[in-house]
């Protein structure tokens, strides 16, 4: 089941998109982002900050209509991460899971990019109106979602209901570095008035999508050890350094564990090999079509690698992330 949605992704906020929130907006929203703290990042994107998070202006519409109309069911599964954290991969590893008895995944992930099969809430009900939208929430079929909102910001349906969570954390070194190359392509445009350092200076003081990264990670991280029957927290690290021990975890968690026939033979060993970096990457749909969000679907793959961000930091900077990470997330037990 593919979703088609006319939204951009986070990390890039297109002309249409803007226009649409200008022409139409809610008296609501618009009262709202009056009040709201704002400011340009370093890419030429306006960020508004509430309840503490900084979003894309116009992203703050689907977090309200999230909270008004979002019903959720028991048996939905979402995923929930950060921008660059490894969400296209865990998304093709959670639909190929859920639906390789039922349903041939192969073929839809061959022909689709996986941010076609799993939508983000945000965005589906920001968009609530287009069919593809409506036909997707109204599903009959266990539904996957994926999300971006920081846990106190989710709406009380999804907390309170028995739904699996999963969140995919990632080393905020990584994350800084992934999300920097993606956005120099997206806004290529922003070229002459941001740097490297101008950028993680604004990483840093927690000015990202859906940031602080401390802050959203942290709130799942905390409700993963007050709930661990709802939350799994996973990281991008531990699916890469023990792909086949942390898939297993990921599909029991789930409710599709593996039988043992299963096991025994190469069906977790196929499923990590169908979403691996290296067979996604060079797909066609991924190489040459582009996403709805705006952009090429390519810009989703990069390198898929753990300490990359040696290529890019300068000693002191990745510093500056180490003591970050040790005031603000190691001291409540999360660890990189
Ligand atoms: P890098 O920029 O470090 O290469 P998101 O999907 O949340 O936008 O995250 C994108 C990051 O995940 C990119 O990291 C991308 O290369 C990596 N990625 C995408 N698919 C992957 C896969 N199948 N295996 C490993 N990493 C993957």
């Amino acid at each position: 089941m593919a979703v088609e949605t006319s939204q951009s992704s986070d990390l890039t906020v297109t002309r249409n998109e803007s226009k649409e929130a200008n022409e139409n907006p809610s008296q609501e929203f618009q009262d709202l982002i009056a009040t709201l703290p704002t400011k340009l990042d370093k890419f030429g994107i306006e960020l508004c900050q509430y309840q503490g998070f900084w979003f894309a202006k116009t992203r703050i519409k689907g977090i309200l209509k999230c909270h008004k109309q979002f019903q959720a069911r028991d048996s939905d599964i979402f995923l929930a991460t950060s921008p660059k954290s490894g969400t296209t991969w865990i998304k093709a590893l959670i639909f190929v899971i859920t639906n390789r008895n039922t349903h041939n995944p192969t073929s839809t992930i061959i022909n689709n990019n996986p941010h076609a099969f799993v939508p983000f809430l945000e965005h589906l009900l920001q968009d609530e109106n287009t069919s593809n939208s409506s036909s997707f929430l109204s599903s009959s079929l266990p539904r996957i979602l994926a999300t971006h909102i920081p846990y106190v910001l989710l709406p009380e349906a999804l907390k309170q209901s028995r739904l699996k969570m999963v969140y995919l954390g990632r080393n905020p070194k990584d994350l800084f570095v992934s999300y920097w190359h993606f956005m120099s392509k997206v806004k290529p445009e922003s070229q002459g008035c941001r740097s490297l350092e101008d950028s993680f200076e604004e990483f840093c003081q927690g000015v990202s999508f859906y940031g602080p990264f401390w802050d959203q990670m942290l709130g799942y991280y905390k409700e993963s050890l007050e709930r661990p029957w709802k939350i799994l927290f996973l990281t991008f690290e531990e699916l890469k350094n023990d792909p086949v021990r942390t898939v297993k975890q990921l599909a029991e968690f789930i409710g599709y564990g593996f039988s043992q026939e299963e096991e025994n033979g190469d069906v977790v060993d196929n499923i990590l090999k169908l979403c691996s970096f290296e067979n996604l990457s060079c797909l066609e749909v991924n190489r040459t079509e582009s996403s709805p969000f705006g952009f090429e679907n390519k810009l989703f793959f990069r390198c898929g690698e753990v300490g990359d961000w040696k290529n890019l930091l300068t000693v002191d900077m990745a510093k500056r992330i180490d003591s970050i990470i040790q005031e603000k997330l190691e001291k409540h037990g999360l660890k990189f």
